[in-house]
């Protein structure tokens, strides 16, 4: 069976973009490109570095989210991806998108609870006892797909920055496997 093809967009950090590349790349996976929105992004040498090439392509270059889209989806298909692995990518995507790609996301809230770009802010203030992290496909309502798999723990007594180291162990665990799931490794 051949290798399965993916391409990965972040927008920021890049923990997750670095995990996946050193868990899975190139055995399990082929990751032929990794792309981003923000010229900045820190993920951009982190990728580099694994020898992943980098595609940018800003947003603000663009009038509409469509168009936007349009170019993303440009670049992707000529990739001939099997799955792209939305990774901190911060952008709404419209059906220009989604109906053209397959991918997935991974959120760092219990799904359908705390949508959104402050949804480790939000979870950790609720007067929840659990807290936890989702990945899910792509569509094009935020963070709204078909959920994947789901890991919850309990956030009862833990500072913020616990809480946050918690919610980047499970991301790094969690994602690699719904990865090989969606893609039947
Ligand atoms: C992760 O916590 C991810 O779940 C979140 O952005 C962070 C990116 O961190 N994504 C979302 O909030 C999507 N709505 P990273 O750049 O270090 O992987």
């Amino acid at each position: 069976m051949s290798i399965k093809r993916v391409t990965i967009l972040f927008s920021g950090e890049g923990g997750n973009l670095e995990n996946i590349i050193k868990k899975l790349h190139p055995h399990t996976i082929e990751i032929v490109a990794a792309i981003t929105n923000n010229p900045l992004a820190n993920g951009i040498p982190k990728a580099q570095k694994l020898g992943i090439e980098t595609i940018v392509i800003d947003h603000r270059d663009f009038k509409k989210r469509e168009e936007f889209d349009q170019a993303l989806v440009k670049i992707i298909t000529p990739l001939n991806i099997d799955l792209a692995i939305l990774a901190g990518f911060m952008r709404i995507l419209t059906p220009v998108f989604t109906d053209n790609i397959k991918a997935i996301n991974i959120h760092p809230s219990l799904l359908p609870l705390f949508k959104g770009a402050h949804a480790i802010e939000e979870s950790f203030n609720s007067n929840m006892k659990v807290a936890g992290v989702s990945t899910h496909l792509v569509n094009s309502q935020l963070d709204s797909g078909d959920i994947i798999d789901q890991v919850c723990f309990n956030k009862e007594d833990m500072d913020f920055q616990t809480f946050k180291n918690k919610i980047t162990q499970i991301e790094h665990e969690l994602f690699p496997k719904s990865i090989k799931k969606v893609l039947l490794l």
